[in-house]
């Protein structure tokens, strides 16, 4: 390896591990960071490396230069976004049926994509995608014979792109066999499969509270209630109020994503992972876990799925990649645990069989090993824009906006100041082109009215600065004015 190319990896990792630190508090808002010459010393690297990584770091948006001073970590205005609830308890399950308004509101969410500012939608620019590469593989794999696509797939999905699912499954803690494994289209349709395999009309479901929209829709479509548990932006769902609402309520499955939730981005820790596991297997409670956003943690690092600490296959694992390579392609795939055969009917009788070619070219991606390289990069660009998002709304909105501190994925959850409507900001914003997800939809009794999410999954750019500048600026408007 070239010295050139060893330094370029240096620097980000120091500035990412420093980043890290920031991220988790370790290293606090106004405080220095260690000297280019002591750090240089301390990692026996070069002052340029050190300086290489300041500057990243700066860039990201971390930390700021004082003349003659040094670097420090850099003052937020806005902080992290308190756990969203009002109270520790959850309230009583509620039957799912989403509000018209608030559907309209999905619905333009969904729809808003030509020519508007794209902050709505959870989903990354293309040109963050190895897509080009996708296709040629696609193209080939159409080319090879009449094979592909010529048949109907077996049920359980392409074999090929099983045995690579089931080697990465290492990565995220799990030990699992290409026969555990169910190919589907999308997350969607294996949260689908997985909700209408271990459920019936009318049974309760517990949900993380804010929680990704799409939940709702899919608790209504299948006739279920939901009791939301109140989240903590950092470390996810609240284990003590789910234990007591699963005292109280006659929970059937627990639906919630560990690792980046979306729309808080939280990250649940390993010993939480495995009390929440532990707890619904005591009690018989299903646990559907979407790691939808499990490859793309900031820090680098594949945290282990909740799947991870599963003993008696308690736990159904939904993943896809979507948010990774290609949510076009519609792969996505489902570790059900002891609802397998349950599972394998439902698809038989749902879907039947998803498309071969798809399956098979992302097989051959994963196979030639460069899915890798391309979530080192991603990952590396989402933490840089979601931190300069970041500090462009604490630049432009009112005070007393709060904004979240994401370990992962790709969307920032934004608490605007007391009063301040989320979907009359959707609505202004739209008028000017811009798309926003409204805070209501991520509840299904509609709570979160002063909310907003923003997708960060496109690159910071002047348009977007502007963008979110607007967004400010509407806030500001629609501000309740406090009495001079
Ligand atoms: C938490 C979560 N699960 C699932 C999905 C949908 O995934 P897919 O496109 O693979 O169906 C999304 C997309 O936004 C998501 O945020």
């Amino acid at each position: 390896m070239g010295r050139a190319k060893e330094d370029a990896f240096l620097y980000e990792k120091i500035a990412d591990e420093l980043g890290e630190m920031i991220a988790r508090g370790a290293l606090r808002p106004g405080e220095r960071l260690p000297s280019v010459r002591r750090m240089s010393e301390e990692r026996g690297v070069s002052v340029a490396t050190v300086v290489a990584a300041y500057q990243l770091l700066e860039h990201r948006g971390a930390a700021e230069p004082r003349p003659k001073s040094g670097h420090f970590v850099r003052a937020r205005a806005g902080a992290d976004t308190p756990v969203p609830t009002t109270a520790r308890r959850a309230p009583a399950p509620t039957r799912v049926s989403i509000h018209a308004d608030a559907d309209d509101l999905i619905q333009v969410m969904l729809q808003a994509r030509r020519g508007q500012v794209p902050l709505g939608c959870a989903y990354v620019a293309t040109e963050l995608l190895p897509l080009r590469k996708l296709n040629a593989i696609l193209a080939q794999v159409a080319r090879e014979g009449g094979g592909p696509g010529g048949e109907y797939a077996d049920l359980r999905g392409s074999l090929q792109l099983r045995r690579q699912l089931a080697r990465r499954a290492v990565r995220w803690g799990v030990a699992l066999e290409p026969d555990e494994l169910v190919t589907t289209l999308g997350a969607t349709d294996a949260l689908n499969l997985a909700l209408a395999s271990v459920t019936r009309p009318g049974d309760v479901i517990a949900l993380e509270s804010p929680t990704y929209f799409a939940f709702m829709r899919m608790l209504e479509h299948h006739g279920l209630r939901a009791i939301e548990i109140p989240t903590d932006p950092q470390t996810g769902l609240d284990l003590d109020a789910l234990d007591d609402a699963l005292r109280r309520a006659p929970v059937r499955a627990v639906l919630c994503s560990p690792n980046f939730q979306n729309p808080l981005g939280a990250r649940m820790p390993d010993e939480q992972k495995e009390r929440l596991v532990k707890m619904v297997a005591r009690r018989g409670v299903a646990l559907i876990e979407d790691d939808v956003y499990g490859d793309l943690a900031h820090d680098g690092s594949r945290p282990r799925a909740a799947k991870s600490f599963d003993r008696d296959g308690s736990v159904l694992l939904v993943g896809s990649m979507s948010k990774t390579l290609a949510p076009g392609y519609r792969v996505g795939w489902l570790a059900p645990g002891r609802w397998d055969e349950a599972v394998v009917r439902k698809k038989s009788a749902m879907t039947l069989a998803c498309p071969t070619p798809t399956e098979m070219a992302v097989a051959e991606l994963l196979d030639e090993g460069g899915y890798d390289r391309h979530l080192r990069r991603l990952r590396r660009a989402i933490a840089d824009q979601c931190a300069r998002y970041r500090e462009a709304i604490a630049r432009s909105f009112p005070e007393g906006t709060r904004v979240s501190r994401p370990q992962g994925g790709f969307v920032l959850w934004v608490e605007l100041p007391q009063g301040t409507s989320g979907i009359a900001l959707q609505a202004e914003a739209l008028e000017r082109g811009i798309a926003i997800a409204p805070g209501p939809i991520f509840s299904a009794r509609q709570r979160f009215q002063s909310c907003i999410r923003i997708s960060t999954g496109f690159p910071f750019s002047p348009r977007i600065e502007r963008a979110i500048a607007t967004l400010g600026k509407i806030a500001e408007e629609l501000a309740p004015k406090r009495a001079a």
